[in-house]
């Protein structure tokens, strides 16, 4: 069975007969663990009503109008509702299903004229699609022209089928049957960016332990080193996850090491690092440590307690100046001078890639990003022989987002080293 655990898909409807079969992707959607929110046509409201849609996904169907920003709710009172931005940028997939020959010329030609265009347009998600309709309007050249548009602007095409149609005629524009549009959808997931290579993530806190009941930590969730990592797998990476304690669970068919202090960070990493082609350190590792660990509970005695703390190895640079260095990516989390201080550290560190996110919380404007959000910005350099040759900026997003973009920006830098090595070794 496809695996869309976590992942966030808007199945979208239009007006056609196939709209009954929407309920089964609906289902079989959410039993492989998706979350999905619905989005219907006014058109699609008069094959299947919205309150069946509803309760197959528990959420509120969004069905368009004729406006720009506008939408109604099958249950207009839900207070969960979210607006078309909000909408497009939770999604991580929007499949239409079925797609009229209508919406598909309006989507063809930048429409906007509903919320399932409007949100078509406003969404960076993966965007697919499956025809529904009579043979003779599948085959007519506006429908086919308008559907090239479409595969050459990045959308994914499912189908259509071919044989027995509503209308009684036989020929292609049935639209595909879900177990088929489940297995493509599936696949749009899978780049296969980082096919057989294997990457060691580090994420998430480390926690330093004063006694045995106190620690030292820091405010980082897990969350930018897990969507890594789920991003790395999805792109065909074998993956180890090296966590310190988080709440998340450990991501499916990736090896999980749990560790809990910096040190016990740098032994996982260290001797996992043969055959390790990409270093990625999203980490917030601790740079000090309790010098003496007292074995009892520390007691209340005087006003002030003293704690000497000692200075903890820079994993990271340790990888970087491994005997059998991989490709290394590192993460600056900043609360002051960002793009500064993380070209300072891409160099001193020696790394091939460092991700800045501001991590500050003084400025008001700031929304929330960084530790413990689901949302981040980054701003990414890269460098060769220790020289910065390129930076590129990925606005606010949510985390699973960014990690699918940061694993092609490092799929692609990597390669390009690699090939470059290559030449130069030749
Ligand atoms: O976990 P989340 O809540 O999702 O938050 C994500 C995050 C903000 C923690 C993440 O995006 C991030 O920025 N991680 C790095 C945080 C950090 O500690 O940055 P730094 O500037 O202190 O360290 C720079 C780099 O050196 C990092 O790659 C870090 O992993 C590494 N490092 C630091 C210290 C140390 N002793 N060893 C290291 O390897």
């Amino acid at each position: 069975m496809n695996n869309f655990k976590n992942k966030n898909i808007i199945v979208a409807i239009t007006g056609g007969i196939a709209a009954y079969k929407s309920a089964d992707l609906i289902r079989r959607l959410i039993e492989a663990g998706a979350n999905v929110r619905v989005v219907m046509t006014q058109a699609a409201t008069e094959f299947v009503t919205p309150l069946t849609f509803q309760a197959l996904s528990g959420h509120p169907v969004f069905v368009g109008k004729q406006s720009d920003e506008r939408y109604s709710e099958s249950n207009p009172g839900d207070t969960a509702s979210m607006k078309h931005i909000d909408l497009a940028r939770w999604a991580d997939a929007i499949i239409i299903a079925p797609a009229s020959a209508n919406t598909i010329a309006k989507l063809a030609h930048g429409r906007a004229d509903n919320l399932l265009t409007t949100l078509c347009l406003a969404s960076e998600a993966i965007k697919c699609f499956a025809p529904a309709m009579n043979r003779v309007m599948w085959d007519d050249p506006g429908t086919q022209e308008n559907c090239t548009i479409l595969r050459d602007r990045h959308w994914s095409q499912f189908g259509p089928d071919s044989g027995m149609q509503a209308c009684g005629e036989v020929g292609e524009g049935r639209m595909l049957e879900v177990k088929d549009i489940l297995y493509s959808l599936g696949r749009c997931f899978r780049s296969g960016e980082l096919q057989g290579l294997n990457l060691i993530i580090s994420a998430g806190p480390t926690y330093e332990a004063i006694d045995p009941v106190r620690f030292l930590g820091n405010r980082s969730s897990g969350r930018m080193g897990y969507a890594i990592a789920e991003a790395a797998r999805e792109a065909g990476a074998n993956v180890t996850l090296i966590s310190g304690p988080s709440h998340l669970s450990a991501p499916e068919s990736i090896d999980f090491i749990a560790i809990e202090s910096a040190r016990e960070m740098q032994q996982a990493v260290l001797s996992n690092l043969d055959n390790c082609h990409i270093y990625i350190s999203a980490a917030a590792v601790s740079d000090y440590r309790i010098e003496d660990i007292a074995t009892q509970k520390i007691k209340k005695t005087g006003d002030q307690l003293t704690l000497k703390l000692t200075r903890n190895e820079d994993i990271i640079s340790l990888v970087a100046n491994h005997k059998t260095r991989p490709y290394v990516v590192g993460f600056a989390a900043e609360t002051e001078n960002v793009i500064d201080n993380a070209r300072d550290k891409l160099v001193r560190k020696n790394l091939d890639m460092i991700i800045a996110n501001d991590v500050s919380t003084s400025s008001t404007e700031k929304p929330d990003i960084g530790f413990n959000s689901e949302y981040n910005a980054l701003h990414v350099f890269y460098a060769k022989d220790g020289q910065i040759c390129g930076e590129q900026s990925f606005d606010l997003a949510r985390k699973s987002r960014l990690a699918k973009q940061l694993i092609s920006l490092i799929a692609r830098q990597f390669k390009n080293n690699r090939s470059e090595n290559e030449k130069d070794t030749a």
